[in-house]
């Protein structure tokens, strides 16, 4: 049985002024895969990222979640179909704590209208409370709960990138992306990530991740594709990736030589 398709990408450009940083990029996510996406710095990854997510406009191509266009929505519509992202910055309320930066992300999709809050009905109080508890879960599944309390600032950076995967999941997404999760991580805290990856997979979630770390990339993608100058130039499974001489010549044989050296 073939998984249903859960995105389409056709035909993506997107430029910048006079540079062009993805040209005709086509391409689908499975419903249930990890899929990567790699190449050199610069290549247009967070561009592509930006575009399927609304925080940038494509100037020529579809994309389709689902069986809806994307084309036009705004970052927040696009999360409320499903598809939510992480940055490749961090992003979080550095002056809120752990918890409130998860409860934050839970009330973007709370069912209580102003006026039920203005008024402090009963429903309130109670929706309060279960949001509170389902971000404890949230927090206890990325394993941060035990920093619920803290401020967000106070966090040594590789956790800092586990509250915004704990944000992220918050919106209930269906396809998540991951703009480099484990970049500034040490390799405890990645081999960590890995980990919760499959969790997060199992969960039923589709992933389509942006890494630049290859022991990573190799060992959680069921597909990988190769960006280069904003166009693909390959996509296959991780041993197909590996000794595509393509991938190698513009990416790969730099990466390895460096991490050798
Ligand atoms: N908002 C922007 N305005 C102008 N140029 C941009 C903008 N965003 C990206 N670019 C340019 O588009 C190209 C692709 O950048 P992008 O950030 O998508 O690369 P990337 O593959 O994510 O690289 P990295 O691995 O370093 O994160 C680059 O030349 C970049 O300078
Ligand atoms: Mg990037």
């Amino acid at each position: 049985m073939t998984a249903a398709t859960e995105l389409t990408v056709e035909g993506l450009s997107i430029r910048f002024g006079g540079l062009t940083a993805v040209e005709s990029m086509s391409f689908e996510v499975k419903e249930g895969e990890v899929l990567s996406l790699i190449g050199p710095n610069g290549a247009g990854k967070t561009s592509a990222f930006n575009a399927i997510t609304g925080y940038v406009a494509a100037a020529g191509g579809s994309i389709v979640y689902r069986g809806t266009s994307l084309i036009g929505l705004k970052p927040n519509e696009i999360a409320t179909l499903g598809v939510v992202r992480t940055f490749q910055k961090t992003s979080v309320f550095t002056g809120q704590t752990v918890l409130d930066n998860v409860l934050i992300g839970l009330h973007l999709r709370s069912r209580q209208r102003p006026i039920a809050i203005l008024l402090g009905l009963p429903s309130v109080a109670r929706e309060e409370r279960q949001l509170a508890e389902e971000a404890r879960a949230i927090l206890r599944f990325v394993g941060l709960d035990a920093r619920a309390g803290e401020v967000a600032s106070s966090l040594p950076y590789g956790e800092l990138r586990l509250l915004e995967v704990a944000v992220a999941l918050a919106a209930k997404p269906r396809l998540l992306l991951l703009d480099e999760p484990v970049s500034g991580m040490n390799p405890a805290e990645t081999a960590s990530f890995m980990k919760l990856l499959a969790q997060i997979r199992g969960l039923g979630i589709t992933v389509f991740l942006v890494e630049h770390d290859m022991k990573m990339v190799m060992g959680v993608s069921d597909r990988i594709i190769c960006l280069n100058y904003g166009r693909i130039i390959a996509s296959g499974s991780p041993a197909e990736i590996q000794r595509n001489p393509e991938v190698v010549r513009a990416y790969l044989g730099e990466r390895y030589a460096r991490a050798q050296g």
